[in-house]
């Protein structure tokens, strides 16, 4: 075996052994870097939680107050949450659950049971039993709980919308 071809193959191999590490170093960096990254990008999915169906009355008899407590994740933070919702029954198998969180500053509202209104008592904010605004500062309705009802158990999500006056909501 002559020099030259001597000297292009460790050439040769220099240059495989160099791209064959490269490849496993760029690997593992990024599947490290996501373990140790990735988790605070996750976006957490929304939560359905039970609650008591005989604590739900019909339409005609006011809402039914309800905490939902459940545990949050932000990237590796867990954290206890709660939240209250006004819950009704507005057909056989149907429910709405407006959320107590005033839109003005996020006062929780309370339930006039004879005015049938929804009364803020930071800014003195008022919405009627649709969570639609009557008076006050808040600049937008109460918002919604999405709700579902599966085997006669009523489930609403942690998960609140905008409410445009969509009564199925
Ligand atoms: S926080 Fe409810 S009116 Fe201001």
């Amino acid at each position: 075996m002559d020099k030259e071809s001597d000297i292009n193959r460790r050439k040769f191999m220099e240059v495989g052994i160099f791209a064959i590490t490269g490849t496993i170093a760029a690997v593992s960096t990024a599947a490290l870097a996501r373990f140790a990254v990735g988790p605070s990008f996750e976006k957490e999915q929304a939560k359905w939680i039970e609650i008591d169906s005989e604590d739900v009355q019909d339409e005609a008899d006011g809402f039914a107050r309800v905490v939902l407590e459940y545990e949050t994740k932000d990237g590796w933070l867990t954290d206890n949450a709660r939240a209250l919702a006004y819950v009704k029954r507005t057909k056989e198998n149907a429910v709405i659950a407006i959320s107590a969180g005033c839109t003005h500053l996020g006062c929780i509202v309370t339930w006039d049971e004879e005015q049938k209104i929804f009364k803020c008592p930071c800014h003195d904010g008022r919405y009627d039993a649709d969570g639609i605004v009557i008076s006050g500062p808040p600049p937008a309705p109460l918002k919604r709980h999405k709700t579902k009802i599966e085997d006669g158990k009523i489930l609403l999500s942690t998960e609140t919308i905008s409410y445009g006056g969509n009564k199925s909501v």
